[in-house]
């Protein structure tokens, strides 16, 4: 398993971005504090997928499609499209040293 952060380095509200065999992916500590990763390049054409705290929702700033924090589908299309996957959701596993792992 690769450990990718303690779960107190990460606020609710935060995300951090990291790499796992070549592929990048977002970590979310959601602002209800729930703790969930997604694969961070965009379904559609490969844009970055980043964090809105504000928002409470995952966006590409490619074409500014908004995707649900929760499960990652799709909130709402950019106006450029009507149709396009959901993020690929990571499993995690948060062990008792509140270390947090993707496995
Ligand atoms: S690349 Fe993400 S919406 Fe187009």
């Amino acid at each position: 398993m690769k450990k990718i952060t303690d779960v107190k380095d990460l606020k609710r509200g935060a995300s951090i971005n990291f790499e796992h065999e070549g592929k990048s992916y977002i970590l979310v500590k959601t602002n209800n504090g729930r703790i969930v990763a997604y694969n961070s390049v965009c379904p559609h054409e490969g844009g970055e997928i980043v964090w809105d705290g504000a928002l409470n929702k995952l966006l590409c700033e490619c074409h500014l499609s908004i995707f649900n924090v929760d499960d990652g589908s799709v909130y709402k299309f950019s106006s450029v499209f009507d149709k396009m996957d959901n993020l690929t959701g990571l499993k995690l596993k948060i062990d008792d040293n509140q270390d947090i792992f993707l496995i």
